[in-house]
């Protein structure tokens, strides 16, 4: 089978992450160019990748690739993959796929009938404590409450969108991925600290199952906290995405007379396998494994969000 002809766009923070997951699957990926505007960035990428065409508009590349990884600031993404479908070439798009919920529909369009897979960067999904806790929540008595906490320190990126934007989309896509149930309503607080975007927010979602889910995110926290909880009747499960801990305290008592089990659970390389997953797609046919509807249900959760912050009501979602 003849090797994927790829490009990487944009060569800034994660872009050199993506550089390397391309060079780490040279069995099934041709490495062709780099696209990057900021000139510092391509002498950084023509010394740490010497073999690869670096240039500055993937117009000068587009008929040499397969397939492109999309790595630039989230208000670039809808134009660039609306080119690249056009051009009929594979896309891998780093969350948020797009901006807003018109621009997510224009991609609807572009994309139909386009015979290209579409993977939408939301790496969150890949850690290895989803598979335990699928399991958990399949004997799980509704309804439950789920909170999920992703704050840090202020780190000066991403600040040309909102915290919900950059931040709060993981855990919104989470709630969709893993509890399979539809959030219908949506209400939010939040405070604009460091910039003149919202840099904290507090966003309470209604399910269709009738749990709740309560989800914080942040950039100018104190210390950076990343974890999931869930609590029913039938008692309490905890995962600590940093210490990669998995901890559960049923409503009874252990054998040895405590009440919470804690273990854990092995780290995974989640962008690997976000490239894992994009080539076997673009070689087999195979379904991307986070699509571009994913992809629109968590733009327009995040639209929906950003809507309650601005007008301090609550927002109806309408999920496709
Ligand atoms: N999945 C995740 O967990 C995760 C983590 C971090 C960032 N991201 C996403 O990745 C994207 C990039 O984030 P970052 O932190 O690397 O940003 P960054 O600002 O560090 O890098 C972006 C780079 O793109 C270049 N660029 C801008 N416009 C371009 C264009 N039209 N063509 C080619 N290059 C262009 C810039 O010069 C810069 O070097 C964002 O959309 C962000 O949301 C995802």
């Amino acid at each position: 089978m003849k090797k994927v002809r790829v490009a990487v766009l944009g060569y800034g923070h994660l872009g050199k992450w993506h550089c390397q997951k391309v060079e780490a699957h040279k069995e099934v990926a041709e490495f062709v160019a780099i696209v990057e505007k900021f000139p510092a960035s391509q002498e950084a990428a023509k010394a740490a990748h010497p073999g690869v065409r670096i240039v500055s508009d993937i117009k000068e590349i587009v008929n040499d690739i397969d397939a492109a990884f999309i790595v630039t600031p989230t208000s670039t993404h809808f134009e660039l993959v609306k080119y690249l479908l056009e051009n009929n070439k594979h896309v891998f798009c780093e969350k948020p796929v797009c901006s807003n919920d018109n621009e997510a529909s224009k991609l609807k369009e572009v994309a139909a009938g386009k015979n290209v897979i579409l993977q939408v960067g939301h790496s969150e999904r890949f850690h290895e404590a989803w598979d335990k806790l699928r399991d958990k929540l399949q004997s799980l008595p509704t309804p439950y409450s789920v909170r999920i906490n992703r704050y840090a320190p202020f780190k000066g990126r991403a600040t040309d969108v909102d915290v919900v934007q950059d931040l709060g989309i993981h855990d919104l896509d989470l709630l969709m991925y893993l509890f399979k149930s539809k959030p219908i309503s949506v209400v939010a607080t939040g405070y604009k600290i460091r910039t003149d975007k919202w840099d904290h927010a507090s966003i309470y979602l209604k399910m269709e199952n009738e749990c709740e889910a309560h989800v914080v995110v942040g950039r100018n926290a104190t210390r950076e906290v990343r974890d999931l909880e869930v609590v029913s009747k039938d008692g309490t499960i905890h995962i600590d995405l940093f210490a990669n801990r998995f901890a559960v305290a049923t409503s009874g008592k252990n054998e040895d007379g405590t009440f919470v089990v804690e273990e854990t659970y092995g780290k995974r390389d989640h962008l690997f396998l976000e490239h894992k997953n994009f080539y076997e797609s673009v070689r087999t046919g195979r379904p991307a494994v986070v699509n571009l509807k994913d992809g629109m249900n968590a733009v327009h959760l995040v639209d929906c969000t950003l809507k309650a912050l601005d007008f301090d009501t609550t927002i109806t979602v309408k999920l496709a």
